[in-house]
């Protein structure tokens, strides 16, 4: 007796399991995670999307509530599993996994906690999609990205930290809100490390190619009656701000995290601020990992744009550095 799908389908070729071609993981499915995923989904970025945790029930229910609004997505494969194996085949993966920051808690301090969870993670990424690129969330996220990079085996062209993009993206917001322009014409880089001691580039600010610090050139220094200054310390505290309100950060970053998912899978070579090996670049002498303006696409980044920082640029650049440095060399991992 036929079935009911068997009277309504007529088979024309015999069917073979179908393949994903732009296969996306995110690994970690709180907040973050779940950002990114939506984002990742509204947008059209990926044929699949594969969802890993060790929380079993959160990550069902979770794969569930996505799997239900299939009617208005155009991902036609939304999995998950606590075995990497639903992973495999990915040519990119988000990690977004572990502990996030307390109230009033730095990125730093998650360090060793986050590197432990990191290394259970990361080797069976790699085992499941070899040639995959690695984009790395969770915070700290710089030192994050550097143990990943060592974990994978990867080159590091496929070790990407989100890093100061979201930084980046909050300080146009705020200059944005003082201009009266929208942010997308608001031209400012934050670079060095996500959090506490990354960089703005003053000497870099525009609208439409004119450049603020020539029109007013107390800019970003104490000397500024405007105190433009206080952009860049909104940006630094604004993480700590809003987990204090509401107790973690999501929409922002996951919106961030879309953004650079969308310029890799569709290699649309755009320059993002996002965390890369940066020895041997400004003065840097060791092997951490920092934001500065890199080009994206398919096959991870591509090249640095070489920034012409002012000598103070530089040396809060080197500082940053050292005081990753300071913590990474130390790590057991
Ligand atoms: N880079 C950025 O700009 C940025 C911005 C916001 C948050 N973050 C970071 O993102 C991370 C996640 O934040 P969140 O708010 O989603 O936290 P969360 O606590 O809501 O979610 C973390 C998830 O990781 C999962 N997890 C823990 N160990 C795991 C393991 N071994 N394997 C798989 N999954 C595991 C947990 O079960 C949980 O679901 C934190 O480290 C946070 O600091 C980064």
């Amino acid at each position: 007796m036929a079935s009911l799908k068997e009277k309504l389908i007529g088979h024309l070729a015999t069917t073979q399991p179908s393949q994903s071609h732009n296969k996306i993981t995110i690994v970690g499915v709180g907040a973050v995670g779940m950002a990114c995923a939506i984002s990742i989904l509204l947008k059209d970025l990926a044929d699949e999307v594969a969802l890993v945790d060790v929380m079993e029930d959160k990550l069902k229910g979770e794969m569930m509530d996505l799997q239900h609004g299939s009617l208005f997505l155009r991902t036609h494969k939304i999995v998950s599993g606590k075995d990497y194996s639903v992973s495999a085949g990915s040519k990119l993966v988000v990690v977004t996994a572990g502990a996030r920051q307390q109230e009033g808690e730095s990125r730093l301090n998650l360090v060793q906690r986050n590197v432990n969870i990191f290394k259970h993670i990361i080797p069976d990424i790699v085992k499941n999609s070899p040639d995959c690129i690695i984009l790395v969330v969770s915070n700290p996220v710089d030192i994050l990205t550097y143990v990943a990079w060592k974990l994978s085996g990867l080159p590091m062209h496929r070790v990407i930290g989100s890093g100061c993009n979201l930084d980046s993206a909050r300080f146009r917001y705020l200059m944005g809100e003082r201009l009266g322009i929208h942010s997308s014409s608001c031209h400012g880089w934050v670079i060095g490390e996500h959090g506490d001691s990354s960089v703005p580039v003053w000497s870099g600010m525009n609208v439409a190619g004119v450049n603020l610090k020539e029109l007013h050139p107390e800019l970003g220094t104490d000397k500024d009656k405007e105190n433009w200054k206080k952009v860049h310390r909104d940006v630094v505290d604004s993480a700590y701000e809003v987990i204090k309100l509401k107790g973690y950060t999501s929409w922002a970053i996951g919106m961030s995290v879309a953004d650079m998912v969308g310029t890799i899978m569709k290699n649309l070579n755009k320059v993002h601020p996002v965390s890369t090996m940066v020895k041997d670049l400004h003065g840097i002498k060791n092997e951490v990992f920092l934001s500065l303006p890199c080009i994206l696409g398919n096959h991870g980044i591509s090249n640095i744009v070489k920034m012409v920082l002012k000598p103070d640029e530089e040396a809060q650049l080197q500082k940053s550095a050292t005081t990753l440095w300071d913590i990474q060399k130390d790590l057991k991992f």
